[in-house]
């Protein structure tokens, strides 16, 4: 069933709690659905959101809002044989919160998705943002995405080495086919066989203190992450934000080694400035570090807020703050890591 809605309120379809309208807002049930729905017809522009989770509404939307409520979690047919397969394709519709999905599979004692686990939004946007947590991306267990072409008008489907995965990115954001392609339906491979990952930060240690011994499941796991994210991440029912505002930037080895030479000459030469060597020979710096350094952990201003316990984390403080608290709060935020540290960030968030 396809249901249309006018000049709707999209306040609680954005995790970032903006009160904002759509003039139209269409949502469809299932895969034929997307059949009916005329797109040549409809206000532009147009828009398909899932769970509204990594995205800014900077105003009231004056074209059309998509939104999908496939909800479908299904072993294929050759991967029932428990025996046979150590892995398993699982066909998980696009309009499945992507934490539902992780929950499913920690029940059945699958493994892939137990790092993602508690990441808000949707199974057809994780695609499109290729999103990320505790050293696993979902690019790393999709085998295939589903996708309704809506200019030519037919069902398509690209194999995951087609779909141009990284750092939050994929083909998808390319913005020659941004938003002609609408993800019905993903394709995981999940493994039966154990494959922990365990190398980030201090993961290993929390999921060994909490199996206590016991052997290590998917569950454990999930429950141990979640916990991690409940005490970093601000609570989307409780506290508004679109999870991590701005992506960790990428800067050269000479350039990482000025800002540990400053940080040491500010600090002291114990200090230890966090980073990731990449294979490239370029440096990961995360952007939490660089924000807390210029003194915005906790800040608040207006209505929004620079989240105390991961300054990564633009938060909704009082739950009335203008989309222009937040982009005034952002670019004060990118203008002070510029200067001291000569680094332009930018946002993981969308804005719309
Ligand atoms: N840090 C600080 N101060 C803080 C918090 C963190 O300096 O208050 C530094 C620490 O050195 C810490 C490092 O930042 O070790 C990394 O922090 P964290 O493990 O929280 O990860 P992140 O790089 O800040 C990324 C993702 C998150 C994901 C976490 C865990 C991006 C943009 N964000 O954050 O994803 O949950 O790793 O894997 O890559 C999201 O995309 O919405 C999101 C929450």
């Amino acid at each position: 069933m396809v249901r249309t809605e006018y000049y709707k309120d999209l306040t609680k379809m954005n995790t970032f709690g903006m009160k904002v309208k759509a003039r139209c807002f269409i949502e469809y049930d299932s895969v034929a659905d997307l059949v009916d729905v005329e797109f040549e017809e409809l206000a532009r522009p147009v828009l398909h959101i899932g769970g509204g989770s990594n995205l800014l509404f900077t105003d009231d939307f004056k074209g059309t809002i998509l939104h999908s409520k496939i909800n479908f979690i299904e072993v294929l047919d050759e991967c029932k044989d428990t025996s046979a397969n150590e892995t398993v394709l699982v066909s998980v519709g696009a309009g499945v919160v992507f934490d539902e999905f992780c929950d499913w599979a920690a029940k059945e004692g699958f493994w892939g998705v137990e790092n993602l686990s508690y990441i808000p939004g949707e199974v057809g946007a994780s695609a499109v943002q290729n999103i990320g947590a505790y050293g696993v991306e979902v690019k790393d267990v999709i085998r295939k995405v589903y996708c309704y072409d809506t200019i030519d008008e037919e069902f398509v489907n690209f194999d995951v080495e087609d779909l141009e995965y990284g750092y939050r990115d994929s083909a998808f954001k390319d913005p020659e086919v941004k938003g002609r392609y609408i993800v019905t339906h993903v394709v995981f491979a999940l493994s039966r066989e154990p494959q922990p990952k365990l190398d980030y930060g201090h993961l290993k240690e929390a999921v060994e203190t909490a199996a206590a011994g016991k052997d290590i499941t998917p569950g454990i796991i999930r429950k141990t992450i979640i916990k991690i994210r409940k005490e970093k991440l601000p609570e989307p029912s409780v506290m508004g934000s679109a999870g991590s505002f701005f992506k960790n930037p990428v800067i050269t080895a000479e350039h990482f080694a000025r800002i540990e030479a400053a940080a040491k000459a500010e600090h002291g030469a114990d200090v230890k400035v966090p980073h990731y060597d990449l294979p490239d020979g370029t440096v990961k710096v995360p952007a939490a570090w660089m924000i807390e350094q210029c003194g915005w952990k906790g800040k608040r201003s207006g209505g929004a807020a620079v989240y105390d316990k991961q300054p990564l984390v633009i938060v909704n403080y009082t739950g009335e703050a203008y989309p222009e608290e937040i982009i005034g709060l952002e670019r004060r935020i990118i203008a002070s890591v510029k200067s001291k540290f000569d680094v332009v960030l930018h946002p993981e968030v969308d804005h719309i």
